[in-house]
């Protein structure tokens, strides 16, 4: 785990079957592919060394800075930073063949999950792939399941948003309540909150599922949910 600069968590350099699919696609695909929220770019170097052209979007210049320090300088000339936030962020319509947006929807409120996977929509070509990974409550916010499920019960739209952060955390009688360093909120995820969200841009559903990241580690049992994960296509 490489933590970012920005208190917005880790950057996983153990790559999940998401990530290396959008890997594998890329280093045999046409157009230039973008990694969005790519942190040090865990798939990003990677696609390049599979011969991709890689757009490397992400919201803090100084990851991209590393990133760009990091890479090979015979495959810099395949590679463009641009530092830029979701929603906001915007490219050219029918661009990319191929999206991995991982582990950064969960900090977005629900009209900017929707607003960000509409421009996805926009952005990639058609037949154009797009992986999405989001935290869910299962890893270390398991303390906040109860409240998820009962809200996903009773049909919220983003059942995950989640204030007060240091309420939900596992944490010794000691440290309980005390702020933490982080967002101002997440908005856990679960594959059917990001089906629907896919499909309501336009998207083809290919597959989604819960992601097994008990690797994450040192904070107690883990159940094998820990990420979400989708595979959606924009028809041709
Ligand atoms: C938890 S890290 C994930 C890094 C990597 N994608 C992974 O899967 O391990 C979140 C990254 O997303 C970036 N980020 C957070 N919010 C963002 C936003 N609204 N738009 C673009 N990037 C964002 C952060 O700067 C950070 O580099």
């Amino acid at each position: 785990m490489r933590p970012t600069l920005n208190d917005t968590g880790f950057m996983f350099q153990k790559r999940d079957a998401y990530a290396d699919d959008f890997i594998a696609f890329a280093g045999s695909c046409a157009e230039p592919v973008l990694e969005v929220g790519c942190a040090y770019g865990v798939a990003t170097q990677p696609a390049l060394t599979a011969g991709a052209r890689v757009v490397a979007c992400d919201l803090d210049q100084r990851h991209l800075d590393i990133l760009w320090d990091e890479t090979p300088p015979d495959d810099r000339d395949r590679l463009e930073i641009v530092q830029g936030q979701l929603p906001y962020v915007d490219f050219a319509a029918e661009h990319f063949g191929a999206i991995l947006c991982s582990r950064v929807l969960h900090f977005l409120d629900g009209s900017a999950i929707d607003a960000s996977v509409r421009k996805m929509f926009r952005w990639l070509k058609p037949a154009g792939r797009l992986y999405l990974v989001a935290d869910t409550p299962y890893g270390i916010w398991r303390n906040f399941v109860p409240t998820f499920e009962a809200k996903l019960a009773r049909g919220d739209r983003w059942p995950g948003l989640m204030i007060a952060l240091e309420n939900w955390l596992p944490r010794s009688s000691s440290t309980a309540n005390r702020p933490i360093k982080g967002p101002p909120f997440m908005n856990l995820l679960v594959p059917e909150l990001m089906v629907r969200c896919c499909e309501e841009a336009g998207f083809r559903i290919e597959r989604s599922g819960f992601i097994d990241r008990s690797d994450f580690g040192g904070l107690g049992s883990m159940d094998g949910r820990e990420n979400a994960g989708v595979l959606a296509i924009k028809p041709a």
